[in-house]
């Protein structure tokens, strides 16, 4: 059986490296929100967002609550849908309350733009998006984010919750996956 980390190319950002920069961020955030009266709502992106969001939170120095909402944006595939649905909605009520969406990558933008209207639409005070990866050169769309971690170039991207076919998510680096491998693998299944 292939190991997880043989599937990977190359190694983009260590688990050493990536932590730290979670800690800035949080720092960042923190100062950000530190006047607020009432707890921000942080809304984690299933199921990419989960290493992420739990860095994040345990290094906040303000409080929190956390939520989450589930955005079907792939099709199992690496090419992303236009039109992402919402399949799980926020279990709080968001109206008149400060809200950050916190997700593992942002690419073409659709499944953000689809997100931030949806709360929007239900009253939130305000949106502000962190993302750990940011893969600027793919947006289609007009969403920005108000913080993240590393800008990325354009490859297929796996581990610290990012996930090929839902494999993957565990390994504690991000790396540049080895689709020719994954690809032949999967032949060989059939
Ligand atoms: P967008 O709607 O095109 O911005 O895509 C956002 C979602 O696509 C992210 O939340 C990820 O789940 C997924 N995604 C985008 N790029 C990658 C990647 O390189 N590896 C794994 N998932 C990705
Ligand atoms: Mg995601």
């Amino acid at each position: 059986m292939i190991k997880k980390h043989e599937l990977v190319e190359k190694i983009l950002f260590d688990n050493k490296t990536i932590n730290n920069k979670i800690i800035e961020l949080a720092a960042n955030v923190s100062e950000y929100y530190k006047d607020k009266s009432e707890p921000i709502i942080l809304i984690g992106i299933l199921r990419g967002c989960l290493p992420f969001l739990t860095q994040l939170m345990l290094n906040l120095s303000i409080d929190c609550v956390i939520d989450f909402m589930y955005v079907e944006s792939y099709l199992g595939q690496t090419q992303a849908m236009s039109k992402p649905n919402i399949k799980i909605d926020v279990f709080n009520n968001v109206k008149n309350r400060d809200l950050l969406i916190v997700e593992d990558i942002i690419d073409s933008g659709n499944s953000l733009l689809k997100i931030t209207n949806h709360l929007q639409e239900l009253g939130a005070r305000s949106i502000k998006i962190i993302t750990l990866l940011d893969k600027k050169c793919k947006r289609v769309t007009n969403i920005k984010t108000d913080w993240f971690g590393f800008e990325v170039p354009d490859h297929f991207l796996v581990g610290y919750g990012l996930d090929y076919q839902e494999m993957l998510r565990n390994l504690p680096y991000v790396g540049i996956a080895d689709i020719n491998k994954i690809k032949l693998l999967e032949n060989n299944k059939k």
